[in-house]
């Protein structure tokens, strides 16, 4: 295939702004994570700038430098790791460091490494093949439902769980359900409320901490990303490019970078340093703008001209701590968008999510487009 426009619109080229898909995404921040949004609003270009307690860090070269550089404290009540000790309890990666840490991320590399990741393909794969097949009939694809399908299924074949696929989807609903109430905990709107573990209440002793951190950390993003990219790619009409076997894996990296679905890492320093410029103290609360830091903001995808590599895959973080499901996340990506390519479809209906804990969609309806409307 070639990068050449198809039909006035053509292959993701970046640079333009304002995009049907750009408008339409805008709206699970401005919708469902109003205060999130106008903090990315208003922190403005400069690479780091004190706000009180919080220093806002939007500059790469300056996130990049707290995630390895700064020494975190991980446990500290206002970052992931310890929020999410407060309600799971210890053992659960995100909060811990040295020895302990390295020995749970070798526990994971197997699972999530380069075979794990094809291993699990047979896991997700048919929920993906089924929505192919109801797209061919002319019916309407919910790629939300499709996305707890496909995290629930893969969860439930890393945690060893033998569950059949309705059991799955609840799985993935039950960690979303945890993840949004923890969010809801502690953060400062009207959607403070008290935390409730779902998936405790629905799968008991089956999970244990680490295992529960895994499906939050599974669900939550990959509910927040995959309908998000397929949403842009069926407004821009790219499902040419989705099946083009050189130019997909670009195309995954940028939609991942433009959506960067974990926007926002709260982090605190252990001891005092200097970021950007700034001298920061472990009173202050480090709020690192990935989404800034990768220019999702401004830079629309591009597979002519992507952002470089290692600006793309900050949205996984860096350093000791950098997401283990990375590989997992972009091989679910490329194999939803280059199967629903078969079938390229428009959508039909999106309705933010008001209540997740990452800004996303809680139904996005796809549904085949007439013939000769694929570019
Ligand atoms: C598009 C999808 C995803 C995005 C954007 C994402 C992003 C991130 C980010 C930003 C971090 C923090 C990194 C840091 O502190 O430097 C992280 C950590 C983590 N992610 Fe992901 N993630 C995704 C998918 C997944 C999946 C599918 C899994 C599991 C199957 C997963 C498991 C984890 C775990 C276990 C950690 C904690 C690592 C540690 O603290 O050592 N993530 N992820």
């Amino acid at each position: 295939m070639s990068t050449a426009p198809h039909g006035g619109r053509g292959a993701p080229s970046g640079a333009r702004l304002e995009t049907t898909a750009r408008r339409r995404d805008r709206r699970v921040y401005t919708a469902s994570h109003p205060v999130l949004f106008r903090l990315l609003s208003v922190t403005g270009r400069a690479p780091v700038r004190r706000l009180g307690s919080r220093v806002v860090v939007s500059g790469e070269d300056e996130v990049r430098q707290v995630l390895t550089r700064v020494p975190l404290d991980r446990t500290d009540d206002r970052t992931t790791g310890g929020a999410i000790r407060k309600h799971e309890g210890e053992g659960a990666l995100f909060d811990e460091t040295g020895p302990a840490h390295r020995a749970s991320r070798r526990g994971l590399a197997e699972r999530l490494g380069s075979r794990g990741v094809l291993e699990l393909a047979r896991h997700y794969r048919p929920p993906i093949d089924d929505a192919v097949d109801a797209l061919r009939a002319g019916e309407e694809v919910d790629v939300c439902a499709l996305a707890d399908a496909v995290s629930g299924r893969t969860v439930a074949a890393l945690l060893d769980l033998d569950l059949s696929p309705a059991e799955c989807a609840e799985l993935a609903r039950a960690a979303r359900l945890t993840a949004s109430s923890a969010a809801a905990a502690e953060l400062p709107s009207w959607r403070r409320a008290r935390y409730r573990d779902h998936l405790a209440d629905a799968f008991g002793g089956r999970v244990d901490p680490l295992g529960k951190m895994l499906a939050l950390a599974a669900v939550t993003t990959t509910y927040a990303a995959l309908p998000r990219a397929v949403a842009w790619v069926a407004d821009e009409g790219w499902w040419a490019t989705c099946r083009d076997d050189a130019l997909l894996p670009v195309l995954v990296d940028e939609l991942l970078r433009v959506l960067a679905p974990t926007p926002l890492l709260p982090r605190v320093a252990a001891e005092p340093a200097i970021v950007g410029g700034v001298r920061v103290t472990p009173d202050d609360q480090l709020l690192l703008m990935v989404r800034h830091a990768v220019d999702a903001h401004r830079r629309d995808p591009s597979v002519t001209d992507p952002a470089p590599t290692a600006q793309a895959r900050l949205v996984f973080g860096a350093g000791p701590h950098a997401c283990p499901g990375a590989a997992l996340a972009r091989a679910q990506l490329a194999t939803t968008l280059s199967s629903l390519a078969l079938q390229p479809a428009r959508v039909v209906r999106a309705v933010p999510d008001r209540h997740a804990a990452l800004p996303a969609w809680r139904e996005l309806v796809v549904r085949r487009v007439d013939r000769g409307a694929d570019r």
